[in-house]
């Protein structure tokens, strides 16, 4: 792997291909693009998960005492509005215990740069472990963006979960960001010339909602 993806995780499954295919089928509906989403998300959020740390306590059985285990650290998912929604209800299937911010970002069309128009996080999220969720990390502007946001407020502990992930989107949090690792279930190839990704799927949010 080139040195510049070292911050990157590639979720290899099986399940996983089969329903990126499903999202970057142009005629996908966004119900069953919906659907798609959330069953990667859960596969996200099992393995970004594998590292959490663990809390033992004693627990009753009917039977007996023994060891018990709870997470060590508050979960805050942060998607990023609108398209990282869709990522949301996946990801608390498997961590139901997390709390949901909220950051509202949309890239200029022509200058293809993040606007803010939404920050609503928990409060301490400062100490929290906090899963930055958006299904695309295209030039990497508005990941980069929020999380400029997340450190202002004192966040350390912070992880980005996309669907698909760009070479360039990539090497710009590498650069600006290296401490934060990336999880992505799909490596693409490049961006056009409009930022989007190829051979990608479409506008995110627009596929999610459908608003095409
Ligand atoms: C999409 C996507 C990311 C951003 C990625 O959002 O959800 O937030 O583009 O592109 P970048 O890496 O070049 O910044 P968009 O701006 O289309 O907003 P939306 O989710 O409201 O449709
Ligand atoms: N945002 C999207 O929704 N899709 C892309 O391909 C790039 C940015």
């Amino acid at each position: 792997m080139p040195v510049e993806y070292s911050n990157f995780h590639l979720i290899d499954h099986p399940l996983v291909k089969r329903d990126i295919t499903v999202l970057r089928d142009v005629k996908t509906e966004p119900e069953a693009f919906r659907a798609a989403v959330k069953r990667i998300s859960n596969i996200l959020a099992v393995d970004i998960s594998k590292d959490l740390q663990l809390t033992l306590f004693e627990v009753e059985t009917p039977l007996e005492k023994t060891t018990g285990y709870k997470l060590s650290h508050e979960i805050v998912l942060v998607p990023v509005l609108r398209a990282g929604l869709g990522m949301v209800s996946g990801f608390l299937e498997v961590i139901p215990e997390a709390k949901v911010g909220h950051i509202g970002l949309q890239r200029d069309e022509t200058t293809l740069k993040p606007i803010e128009y939404y920050y609503k996080t928990p409060k301490n999220i400062d100490a929290a472990k906090v899963l930055l969720i958006d299904p695309m990390l295209a030039t990497g502007g508005s990941g980069a963006e929020a999380i400029n946001y997340l450190k202002k407020r004192g966040v350390k502990n912070l992880i980005f979960a996309c669907l698909v992930a760009a070479p360039e989107g990539i090497k710009k949090l590498n650069t600006l960001h290296p401490d934060v690792r990336i999880y992505g279930a799909a490596l693409d190839r490049e961006l056009n010339n409009k930022g989007y990704i190829l051979p990608g799927l479409g506008d995110a949010g627009d596929r999610t909602f459908g608003t095409l």
